[in-house]
């Protein structure tokens, strides 16, 4: 049975990109969000990424409101109901993910509809734990900006049945997206290679080796990287940088994934990065 009908739970950076994947591929979209202003902010960044495309002549403006036509916005968890693959992409805690997946299981009716997370570190077994149905629970971990980035990491636990990993791979690729699978443990690949480094570029930056600027033009001209670390921290979000680092601080128990003290005093004071307009640079 082909997947028709997606939800997306939480429409910030992640879950807009994610439903303009879904949509430009054909499916028909209901994402969720706490309430009527942040549903509408989700659909603000939904046509921001499609007229940058419209402005590059990669879309015509039929098809860009055909894919606008495909999403539906949604403060009740009920228009879930007849979801058949559901990517929650709220933000990175973990009690706030298991009450989602909790309700979740609740609320969509279908019994093979897939229940996944976007999550960038929780481990999935902890999300499918609350359910009643953790065969059908997956990972699949988009990057960001979701539109660009060809990566989907789709991470399977102990529970998950081949059937959904094979749907949820399916579904992934029909997005275009290369798959790869991954052991369900704390910031799967990805992450367990890169928040280390950024967490070092933080730490580096901290003790006064460099500039930020320096740090970052560094690593974009010494090592080709397209972003320098703070700035890609600034665009991942320090919020979601130091949830993720504290996921695996808590899983591995590593000092390579301790969270700078920089980095904290930088949440606690509200400087998200690029989201809120400061972080280690002003936007
Ligand atoms: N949304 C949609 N499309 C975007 C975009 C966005 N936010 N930003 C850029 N694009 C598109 C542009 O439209 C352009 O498309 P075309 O080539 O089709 O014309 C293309 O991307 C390149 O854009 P630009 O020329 O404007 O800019 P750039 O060359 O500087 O690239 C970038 C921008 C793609 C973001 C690049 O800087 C980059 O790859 N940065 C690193 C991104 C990265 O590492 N992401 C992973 C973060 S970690 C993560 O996601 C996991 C986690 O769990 C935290
Ligand atoms: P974000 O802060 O931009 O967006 C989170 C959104 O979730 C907000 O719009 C918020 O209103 C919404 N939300 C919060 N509680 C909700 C609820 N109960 N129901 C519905 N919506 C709710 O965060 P983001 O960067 O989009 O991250 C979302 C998820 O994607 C996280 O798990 C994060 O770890 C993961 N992720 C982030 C990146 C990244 O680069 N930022 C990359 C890959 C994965």
């Amino acid at each position: 049975m082909t997947i028709e009908r997606v939800g997306v739970i939480g429409g910030g950076l992640m879950g807009s990109g994610i439903a303009e994947v879904c949509a430009r591929a054909g499916s028909e979209v209901v994402v969720h969000e706490i309430d009527a202003g942040a549903a509408e902010a989700a659909l603000g960044r939904v046509h921001k990424s499609l007229d940058r495309a419209l402005e590059r002549r990669k879309l015509d403006e039929a098809a860009r409101d055909d894919i606008v036509g495909r999403i539906t916005l949604s403060t009740d968890l009920a228009d879930q109901a007849d979801r058949q693959l559901v990517i929650e992409a709220a933000t990175e805690n973990e009690e706030l993910k298991k009450q989602i997946f909790t309700d979740l299981d609740n609320m969509v009716s279908d019994d093979d509809a897939i229940l996944a997370s976007n999550t960038s570190s929780i481990p999935i077994t902890r999300l499918a734990s609350v359910t009643r149905r953790p065969e059908s629970v997956v990972g699949l971990h988009f990057f960001n900006p979701v539109p660009v980035m060809a990566l989907v990491e789709l991470v399977t636990t102990v529970k998950s049945s081949d059937d959904t990993e094979l749907r949820a791979r399916s579904y992934a690729e029909g997005l275009g997206k290369t798959v790869i699978v991954a052991k369900d443990r704390a910031g799967f690949v990805v992450n367990m290679l890169l928040v280390p480094y950024m967490l070092s570029a933080i730490r580096m930056y901290e003790a006064g080796v460099a500039s930020a600027e320096d740090i970052d033009i560094g690593m974009r001209l010494g090592a080709n990287h397209p972003m320098g670390p703070l700035e890609l921290t600034d665009f991942v979000g320090l919020d979601t940088t130091k949830f993720v680092a504290d996921v695996l601080f808590d899983e591995f128990k590593e000092p390579l994934y301790a969270s700078p003290p920089l980095l904290s005093r930088m949440v606690e004071a509200g400087l998200h990065g690029r989201k809120t307009g400061e972080g280690f640079y002003k936007y």
